[in-house]
């Protein structure tokens, strides 16, 4: 059996130079749906499709309550990136799958706001929240895949420090698509 790790406590709330990271209350699904709704045409090329409802408070906010109790049960992080004010959402680091026992290990994905690219602000949100993986959440392992066009993610992955390991086909349904991804890995410096 796999072991999982309870997170009961405070959820985590992680201050950088510009951001607050953070799991945000169900009460704050609008400004998800105005992160969502205003990059909708930005991020199509990167993401699976989505529902209608992907774009309504509804939806996001019992997707909110899911996340939180997601990461009560040990089984994902997922942040949302914001100013200190927390007047809106900026982008989104989701840590998932997280699968304990031998693994210890989870996958990342993320996405910025459209008009905020090219300032660091991503570089900076994940520094801050992969060093909360490692030294937080005990794991051992974060695998990010990219997709060989998607330079920008690519060029980010290698500054932070994530290390091509192969190349899959026909890993994600991404767009309608099944598309091939480079695989790459940040281990934790702990274990080294
Ligand atoms: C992938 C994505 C998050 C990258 O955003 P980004 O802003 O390029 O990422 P970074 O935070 O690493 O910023 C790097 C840029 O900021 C610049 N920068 C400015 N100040 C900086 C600082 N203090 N530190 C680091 N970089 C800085 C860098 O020079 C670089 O600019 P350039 O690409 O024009 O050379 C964004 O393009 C995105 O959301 N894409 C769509 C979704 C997506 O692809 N998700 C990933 C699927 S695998």
């Amino acid at each position: 059996m796999v072991s999982r790790k309870l997170f009961p406590g405070p959820l985590p709330e992680i201050s950088t130079d510009r951001l607050l990271l953070k799991l945000p209350d169900s009460g704050q699904a609008p400004l998800m749906v105005d992160f969502r709704s205003s990059n909708r045409t930005f991020l199509e090329p990167w993401e699976p499709r989505r529902p209608v409802e992907f774009y309504s408070n509804a939806y996001w906010r019992l997707q909110l309550q899911r996340q939180q109790r997601d990461y009560r049960n040990g089984t994902s992080l997922c942040l949302a990136l914001m100013p200190p004010d927390e007047s809106r959402i900026v982008g989104v680091c989701n840590y998932t799958n997280i699968v304990r026992g031998t693994f210890q290990a989870c996958h990342l994905g993320y996405a910025l706001d459209e008009r905020l690219q090219g300032q660091g602000l991503m570089f900076e949100a994940l520094t801050a929240a992969n060093r909360f993986v490692f030294s937080e959440l005990g794991l051992n392992r974060i695998m990010a895949n990219y997709l060989p066009r998607n330079t920008r993610s690519g060029q980010l992955l290698e500054r932070l420090g994530f290390v091509v390991e192969g190349h899959a086909r026909r890993l994600l349904q991404i767009n309608g698509r099944w598309e091939d991804h480079v695989l790459t890995a940040l281990l934790n410096p702990a274990n080294d």
